[in-house]
């Protein structure tokens, strides 16, 4: 098992790359199943989500390469041959579902797990499923696995008005709309930039999609789309993540840079509140410079969906609440109980409380190293966070969580200064306090 070493209050300075987009990625991937040939995705994260997408494309049939230095997938999606995806890598990673409607967009029928639990959630699949019968499949649900079929082998097409916007279902609905017999129309459909990128490399593959990037999206379907080669957007969930590094751990008047950057796919709730926080923001086409402030001042957020204040940077922003004047709230309307790293970094001496959807932290009270537990992927991130500002050792266990959605963070990090390396750890030698098991 990894864990990372973190040595807190080290300034940091200099630049940092960002890399291409895991929520992004995911769907592009699942893209690659409607063309019948080989397609080639750029700016490909290095990331343990993408390894297993790679699995879930070859259980289907696929031949999939990866580059990792070059970020370069190539999947040749000719022979789908065994349209299923497997529990035992769906349950790895929620995304995999989208295999159901990619499938079903390619070959009429598909047999795919239920996604497993979260540490977070309930993180419920209906919209999928009530979304997809609308279009004209047939849905069965037979040991933990949804069966679905396209009548005829292809959907009929319809509507379907989602309640509330999901990013997941809207790709995969859109995944089997694009080759419907008919027109389907997506009514409150998510307008996140992972969903909009997503939805142009399926129109550069020859779909036909109306109203990406707004609350309707209406597709008439097409026989069949074409291999590609297509770009990745840039991760907005990682800009954010460093964005608030610099802010809390910048050596002060000394901005950072974060280069390859497309700022937008922030959107404004971010970065609005990002600046109220008196952090000193420079925006370019491609970069992001923060340099920190004097003094961070207490700027409550409610998440929402885009173009709102993320869910996946919330975590991150209750550091930022620990470092500033004052007291702060997160509430968190889209995942109502994301606050499993609000534990972790009270054994950290943060001041902070949850009630129902919403943290309160208290600034002023210096956090203190320690050794801390992740139990998600932005949980993770946001005590690696605390550690770059803690006085001391923070060790930050189970770092798994972490290898899913930023690629080499430690490596980022110590190139602008910070302290920090990865070790490996045994947890059954009471490395997590627990005495080990008797033999
Ligand atoms: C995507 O998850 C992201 N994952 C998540 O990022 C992100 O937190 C989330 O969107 C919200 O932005 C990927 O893109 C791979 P949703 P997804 O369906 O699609 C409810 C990360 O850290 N809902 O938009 O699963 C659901 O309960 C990950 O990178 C239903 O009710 O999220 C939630 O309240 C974590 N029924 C809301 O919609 C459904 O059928 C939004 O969920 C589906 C969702």
């Amino acid at each position: 098992m990894d864990k990372l070493v973190i040595n807190g209050q080290h300034a940091l300075s200099g630049s940092i790359p960002i890399g291409g987009s895991k929520n992004t990625a995911l769907p592009l991937m699942a893209a690659s199943v409607l063309g019948d040939g080989t397609m080639t995705i750029k700016n490909v994260p290095n990331l343990r989500d993408v390894t297993t997408f790679a699995h879930v494309l070859r259980v289907a049939g696929a031949r999939v390469q990866f580059d990792p230095a070059a970020h370069t997938l190539t999947v040749d999606a000719a022979n789908i041959t065994y349209p299923e995806a497997p529990y035992e890598l769906v349950c790895k990673m929620r995304a995999s579902f989208y295999m159901l409607g990619a499938l079903i967009g390619r070959r009429g029928h598909a047999r795919v797990s239920l996604p497993g639990g979260c540490s977070w959630g309930p993180r419920p699949v209906d919209l999928h499923l009530r979304g997809l019968e609308a279009f004209g499949a047939e849905i069965d649900l037979e040991q933990g696995y949804v069966v679905a079929r396209a009548p005829g082998g292809r959907l009929d097409g319809g509507s379907f008005r989602m309640e509330p916007s999901s990013v997941g279902a809207t790709i995969n609905l859109l995944l089997a709309a694009v080759t419907a017999q008919g027109g389907c129309r997506i009514e409150n459909a998510a307008r996140e930039p992972d969903v909009v990128v997503f939805g142009k490399a399926l129109q550069k593959m020859g779909a036909k999609i109306e109203g990406l990037g707004t609350e309707t999206i209406e597709v008439e379907g097409t026989d069949r789309l074409y291999p590609v080669e297509f770009v990745n957007a840039s991760d907005r969930i990682e800009l954010g993540t460093f964005m608030i590094a610099a802010a809390i751990a910048g050596a002060p008047g000394e901005p950072i840079r974060l280069t390859g950057a497309e700022p937008d796919f922030l959107g404004e709730a971010f970065m609005n509140a990002f600046r109220r926080t008196g952090a000193h923001v420079e925006v370019g086409d491609s970069y992001v410079e923060v340099a920190a402030p004097e003094e961070i001042q207490s700027v409550s957020i409610t998440t929402d969906v885009y173009p709102g204040f993320p869910t996946d940077l919330q975590a991150q922003w209750s550091v930022l609440l620990t470092q500033a004047q004052g007291r702060g709230r997160i509430t968190d309307t889209v995942y109502t109980d994301r606050f499993k790293h609000i534990a972790e970094l009270k054994r950290m001496n943060a001041y902070a409380m949850v009630q129902g959807d919403t943290a309160t932290v208290r600034g002023g009270h210096p956090l203190k190293g320690a050794q801390v537990m992740s139990t998600d992927l932005r949980a993770s991130v946001s005590l690696v966070l605390a550690g770059l500002v803690a006085e001391g050792e923070t060790h930050v266990l189970r770092v798994y969580h972490l290898d899913r959605g930023y690629e080499d963070l430690e490596g980022k990090l110590t190139d602008v200064g910070a302290q920090i390396h990865r070790e490996t750890y045994d947890e059954s030698i009471g490395e997590t306090g627990e005495l080990p098991q008797e033999a």
